[in-house]
């Protein structure tokens, strides 16, 4: 944590208006995608903060529509913020401070948890930070039932990072990130969250040909699939794993083919949006030469996209698409490093120059 926030309660109040402090995790690289997400769909929302990982925005309190922020993993209210210190002999500090705190506005007695992370120089763990907590609404609530990690309806989260504690309730369930549906996955699906966030970075208009030339399990179309467009169209090599995304995209206006990316059947400049993830060197590689493939990709996809077109894609070979984008007059608008299934692919976003 860098610094203090300078809103501190929960439900304080802002030009007479009643806003309350959340924040949501989200893949690292990602906050400032989530940022504008926030900023466009939350009216008189505010992000105050971003750390690694997590965006702190403030909204009505009144505010239900998590739903609506795709490239959050989750989303917290925060309850509460204190200073503690390094040592065992401050860790009642947090049951203490816990114990004053008025929950009642949950109006439930379901059976809660609380989950810890930790950050810094501390001689506690953050079992025994959580330990404390449960302890303190124990103290303040003796009917409300303490459930297990596994087993709980409510569920709070503490983060110590270094002295600084915040103290928030879970709004999200754990299957929020992936659309509360059953999806079926193959051996490289991104994430939904990831995925959206991608869809986010090619501005999504209703007037959009959108295309994910090698759609694996179908992550990006079926993100895509919230918003309007034209015609959402996608494929891959594998006959298997387009079965797979058929059933993922099962009732959206969504067409799925079998094809070889290398050769899309759109003619010259027709496309509005490329929004992809290339097969990865350690996850799938392509039959042959990455290098090659990526060469004949990039190619693919500017000769498909129309003139100020958008590409949005994900590879960890950042360095030959960065100089294969400027060969083809590929403009790159934007770029983030990502943390993700232990690689550090880069997103970019490349927008193709006014000629055909
Ligand atoms: C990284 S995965 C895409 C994952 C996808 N975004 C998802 O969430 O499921 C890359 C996909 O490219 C496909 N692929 C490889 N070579 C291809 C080609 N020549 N044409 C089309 N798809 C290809 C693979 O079968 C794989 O499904």
């Amino acid at each position: 944590m860098h610094g203090f926030f300078v809103f501190s309660k929960r439900g304080s109040k802002i030009g007479g208006v009643s806003v309350t402090l959340y924040f949501a995790s989200v893949l690292p690289g990602l906050e400032d995608v989530l940022s504008d997400e926030i900023n466009h769909k939350l009216i008189d929302s505010e992000v105050i903060q971003i750390n690694r990982g997590k965006v702190f925005f403030t909204a009505a309190e009144s505010f239900t529509c998590f739903n609506s922020l795709r490239s959050a993993d989750n989303l917290f209210q925060v309850l509460d913020q204190f200073q503690i210190g390094p040592h065992k002999k401050h860790l009642s500090q947090v049951r203490e401070r816990i114990s004053q705190l008025d929950l009642g506005f949950m109006g439930r007695k379901d059976a809660f948890w609380v989950n810890a992370s930790r950050k810094g120089k501390q001689t506690y763990s953050r079992f025994e930070v959580a330990k404390e907590a449960i302890e303190g609404i124990h103290k303040r609530y003796p009917d409300w039932k303490i459930g297990t990690s596994r087993n709980h309806q409510i569920e709070f989260r503490i983060d110590v990072e270094h002295h600084h504690v915040i103290f928030s309730l879970r709004l999200t369930k754990a299957t929020f990130r992936f659309r509360n549906q059953r999806r079926r996955f193959s051996p490289a699906s991104l994430r939904p969250p990831v995925a959206h966030a991608m869809v986010w970075l090619s501005e999504p208009a209703s007037t959009d040909v959108f295309v994910d030339p090698c759609c694996g399990s179908g992550t990006i179309l079926s993100e895509r699939g919230a918003y309007p467009a034209d015609e959402i169209v996608g494929g891959d090599i594998s006959d298997e794993i387009t079965k797979i995304a058929k059933s993922n995209l099962d009732g959206l206006e969504v067409v799925v083919h079998v094809w070889d990316a290398r050769k899309l059947p759109f003619s010259d400049g027709c496309v509005d949006k490329v929004v992809t993830n290339l097969p990865f060197g350690r996850q799938i590689s392509p039959d042959g030469d990455l290098q090659l493939f990526n060469h004949q990709m990039m190619h693919e996809i500017w000769r498909v996209l129309k003139p100020n077109g958008r590409a949005v894609i994900l590879s960890d070979s950042a360095n030959q698409l960065f100089w294969e984008a400027e060969r083809l007059d590929l403009y790159c608008l934007k770029s983030y490093l990502l943390s993700l299934k232990g690689l550090n692919p880069t997103l970019f976003v490349f927008e193709k120059q006014g000629r055909t």
